[in-house]
């Protein structure tokens, strides 16, 4: 059992690539609604919730969590992984949590996450890159130091979309999604001196929601990089090296959606993008609440 991990509905997109990929595999996803938007928050109160959230995953029998957030990605996944977890019975026990913006700037830079200096092509390499993402995730400036290191002529142009993964998840129309869309990309080409990006990291799960938007505002020689499926071909590889992290109880639901919001509401907004089927349960409080602040 896997658990996916995201501050709403964001992570959906990352899941949907993972249960189409693994279909024998079971997930629990967990989307922390009572706190959704993260990406404004500040860096501590992000880990604290991150923590709590893979923590209630784990208890609930999940021996892996996928940050299927970015801006928990960059903001807490090393301090759970180095600080957090180690100290825990849960690392003894052989559990893990694993983020998502590693697999991206490998993708992003055509270059394994272990090389971390430039080789040849990538040392050449004069591409621009955007970056869309909350306010946190480009503060950490992590998308713009990981692509650098590996391609250190790229020029990585790095965009906050403050209200964009807010919206998404209200359920704002999509014109005033498209006017955010549209926005985000002007500033980013406004980085450029108005020179479009060869590449476009739509750096927040919540966004590959509404990547109609910014294929129609992107130069059509722009491409867009497709996190969840890139997080699919990493975890493919990952669970070809730690295969018992995929194993399945013949009793166990394929697929368990979790929130700490209200379940009928937020089953409701799923369907608005992912269709009907998708029933959000509670908590279960006895496995161990995500604290509300
Ligand atoms: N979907 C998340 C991300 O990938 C978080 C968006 C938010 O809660 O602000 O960044």
């Amino acid at each position: 059992m896997i658990g996916v991990f995201d501050s709403g509905l964001g992570g959906l997109t990352v899941l949907s690539a993972l249960t189409r990929r693994f279909p024998e595999v079971s997930f629990v996803y967990l989307g922390d609604h009572a706190h959704v938007p993260y990406g404004d928050r500040p860096s501590e109160e992000i880990i604290d919730l991150t923590r709590a959230g893979v923590e209630h995953l784990f208890r609930r029998g999940c021996k892996l969590v996928v940050l299927g957030c970015n801006t928990a990605t960059a903001v807490a996944a090393r301090r759970l992984q180095t600080t957090w977890l180690p100290t825990t019975h849960w690392k003894a026990e052989g559990h893990n949590v694993v983020g998502i913006v590693a697999p991206t700037v490998e993708a992003a830079t055509q270059t394994p996450w272990a090389v971390t200096t430039p080789q040849y092509p990538q040392k050449f390499l004069t591409d621009r890159i955007a970056v869309f993402g909350t306010t946190r995730t480009i503060a950490s400036n992590v998308y713009a130091e990981e692509i650098r290191k590996r391609c250190p002529k790229v020029t990585v142009l790095q965009q906050i979309c403050s209200e964009l993964a807010g919206a998404i998840e209200v359920g704002a129309a999509d014109s005033d999604l498209e006017r955010l869309v549209e926005a985000s990309i002007a500033g980013a080409m406004a980085q450029a001196g108005g020179e479009p990006p060869h590449r476009a990291i739509l750096g927040c799960t919540h966004f590959p929601l509404v990547e109609h938007l910014f294929r129609r505002h992107l130069p059509p020689a722009t491409r867009i990089l497709s996190q969840p499926d890139i997080v699919a071909d990493s975890l493919e590889d990952y669970l070809s090296r730690h295969a018992h992290y995929a194993g399945a109880a013949a009793n166990e639901p394929r697929l368990v959606l979790l929130t700490t919001g209200d379940p009928a509401e937020i089953s409701a907004r799923a369907r608005v993008f992912a269709g009907d089927g998708l029933a959000f349960e509670p908590l279960d409080v006895a496995v161990g609440a995500v604290p509300r602040t």
